[in-house]
């Protein structure tokens, strides 16, 4: 195996960033180009086995192993028949075909699917008497078909478990309530331009995961230094390799980016309105190896203060994806407002559905069902509104100098804040389209006498 073409899928928008981290990981000289939905790279295996260790955004890395014209499912059969699959796997693996399609002419995308099983597994069978077994479930390898009106692309997947999948969550356990992707947050940190020098604040922190991210970019701890790969099933793999790659990660911080290897000058906080959230991040926050690196407590965003002063030059950065609707709700001082009967006031704690609808509607963008559905959501929404205006007057009063990034899928939020935003970055959680938005916070000018 030597140099292969890979394809680093990513999510929407991430696409130059991830370009730019390859390049980091690989050297500046790499070849890589940022595509629709991810980035191709020029790269070894051994380089291979690196950006699955490193990458903080790719989802996953794929090697390509064919790409050629289709009219029909049989060209797909062939196309698929054709590749050297016993290079990579042997039939004692099972595996499993996954498709995805942009614009083909095809009736059956899942007939599509099972050609391409039907010709690894005649091919195998041709070559040596057996064939793999097909596991939909946990294949040991992930074979990945992407067709467009006439191409088919294949290619054999080296990540197994999507990269998101870093390693620290308790996987048997509560994961938080709508934790953000790990690429995202990553995601956020590298649109940001975040470095590690500048104070770091999530005032709405949940399980951590900005600022879990944050601390191991800062202390050089890869993000998938914590879990297994499905490269390690295949073929070519070889323990010894893998070995010294770790090591070296491990002893060197392996990204050509000078981390710090001492938590003294990070200056990393986050707080959230729940305590069993802050209590969640911090356990989190320990399996990920950065505890000590981080600061949490509970808290009001309405009510927290500067944890810090901000960075003489680079000021001081306040990143979040703050509460945005029925299904993550406001809490705390704005989440009582609308409810003038709570007798004393107490913050309340997050109210939580757990029938979560799968593709979540914007705040500001309700559909007719939803408009005329309930009383409560619409206090909800004005909860809402209470919260982002009385946010942005406090960060104003207490944050002067200060940059705001907020991913959100309400893309009316700069008018919830009644604040103009300098920078709009497009992102997709997953099915979701976002922006993150940037605001240069300059403090209340008092009014002149006259
Ligand atoms: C969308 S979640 C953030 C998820 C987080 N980034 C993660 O990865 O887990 C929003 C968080 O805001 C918190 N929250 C709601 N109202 C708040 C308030 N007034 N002050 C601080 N946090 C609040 C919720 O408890 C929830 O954890």
């Amino acid at each position: 195996v030597n140099q292969l073409q890979l394809f680093l899928p990513c999510a929407a928008g991430v696409e130059p960033l991830l370009e730019a981290e390859v390049k980091k990981i690989l050297g500046a000289g790499a070849q890589a180009e940022a595509v629709s939905a991810g980035v191709l790279v020029q790269a070894s295996w051994r380089e291979t086995l690196q950006l699955n260790l490193w990458s903080r955004l790719a989802s996953r890395v794929l090697v390509q192993l064919q790409r050629r014209p289709y009219a029909k499912e049989e060209d797909i059969y062939e196309a698929a028949h054709d590749v050297a699959w016993e290079i990579w796997f042997t039939p004692q693996e099972s595996f499993k075909v996954e498709l995805t399609s942009r614009g083909s002419p095809l009736k059956s995308l899942n007939f599509a699917a099972l050609r391409i099983k039907d010709a690894i597994c005649d091919r195998f069978r041709a070559k040596s008497g057996s064939r793999p077994n097909v596991d939909t479930h946990s294949p040991d390898t992930r074979v990945y078909a992407h067709l467009t009106n006439d191409r088919v692309t294949l290619y054999i997947d080296t990540s197994g478990e999507p990269l998101f999948k870093r390693g620290w969550r308790d996987a048997d356990g509560f994961k938080g309530d709508a934790p953000l992707k790990e690429t995202l947050a990553a995601a956020m940190l590298a649109a940001s331009g975040w470095s590690p020098e500048q104070p770091l604040v999530d005032p709405c922190c949940g399980s951590g995961t900005i600022l879990i991210e944050a601390a191991q970019l800062a202390l050089g701890i890869p993000p998938g230094g914590a879990r297994r790969f499905g490269f390690e099933k295949l073929r070519p793999f070889e323990a010894h390799i893998w070995n010294t790659i770790k090591t070296v990660a491990n002893n060197e911080g392996g990204m050509r980016a000078n981390p710090s290897k001492s938590t003294e000058n990070l200056h990393i906080y986050g707080s959230d309105v729940a305590h069993r959230m802050v209590d969640f991040a911090q356990r989190n926050a320990e399996r990920a190896g950065v505890a000590q690196a981080l600061n949490l407590r509970g808290g009001d965003a309405l009510q927290r203060k500067p944890p810090c002063e901000r960075h003489p030059s680079l000021g001081g950065l306040l990143l979040l994806n703050p509460p945005y609707n029925e299904r993550i709700a406001v809490a705390g001082l704005a989440g009582n407002a609308g409810h003038a009967n709570s007798p004393d006031r107490q913050p309340r704690e997050p109210r939580i559905h757990r029938a979560e609808p799968r593709h979540v509607q914007p705040v500001s963008n309700p559909s007719p069902a939803e408009r005329s559905q309930s009383h409560e959501f619409a206090s909800q929404r004005d909860t809402t509104d209470d919260f982002f205006s009385q946010l942005a007057t406090h960060w104003k009063t207490h944050y002067d100098g200060w940059t705001a990034w907020l991913l959100t899928p309400d893309l009316k939020l700069p008018g919830r804040m009644r604040l103009k935003e300098t920078r709009r970055v497009p992102l997709w959680n997953g099915p979701i389209e976002c922006r993150m938005f940037r605001f240069d916070i300059r403090g209340r000018q008092e009014k002149s006498q006259s």
